[in-house]
């Protein structure tokens, strides 16, 4: 059976709080519009594959990977990628958490990192050190961070009992 050729779909979006209404191709990836057509560099791609959390963004205040999710389905929801954290000048205290304690050094994983633990911190499941490293597993950090990113979202998680 053959299918007629599948063009751009209409999809509309909420992306750090800007509506946008667009036309994507089907096969289009949440990670690839954020990055190719809404320059929204920010979220990282990294194995493309869902094993790296580099793509980690927000999509109803729930963590996804974006790599592994199609444009066409988040029709109608609210995306936050890590642009949209911060309050004008002012930091997410989860971004400031992580320069103060230094938890990243080429900083390819952070964004992904830093919304990942939003949601995590969101779903209100994580009580300590061992809980953060094991819901934050999906995220891998090549440079070996792990001891400061624990800190660092330790302190928002404690901060925000
Ligand atoms: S780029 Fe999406 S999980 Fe690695
Ligand atoms: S800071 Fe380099 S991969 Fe995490």
């Amino acid at each position: 059976m053959t299918h007629p050729p599948q063009g751009p779909i209409p999809l509309t979006l909420a992306v750090n709080g800007r509506e946008l209404a667009l036309h994507v191709a089907p096969w289009t990836t949440l990670l690839d519009l954020l990055r190719l057509h809404l320059d929204l560099t920010g979220t990282k791609k990294g194995c493309d594959h869902g094993q790296c959390g580099a793509c980690t963004v927000l999509v109803d205040g729930t963590r996804i990977n974006a790599c592994l999710a199609l444009a066409v389905m988040q029709d109608g929801k609210s995306v936050t990628t890590i642009e949209g954290l911060s309050r004008g000048d002012e930091l997410h205290p989860l971004q400031a958490a992580f320069i103060e304690h230094d938890a990243f050094q080429c900083g390819y994983c952070t964004p992904g990192q830093i919304c990942s633990a939003v949601g995590m911190l969101a779903e209100g499941h994580a009580e300590g050190p061992d809980d953060i490293r094991e819901q934050m597993s999906g995220n891998i950090c090549r440079c070996g961070a792990y001891p400061n990113i624990v800190r660092a979202i330790g302190e928002v998680m404690g901060a925000g009992r």
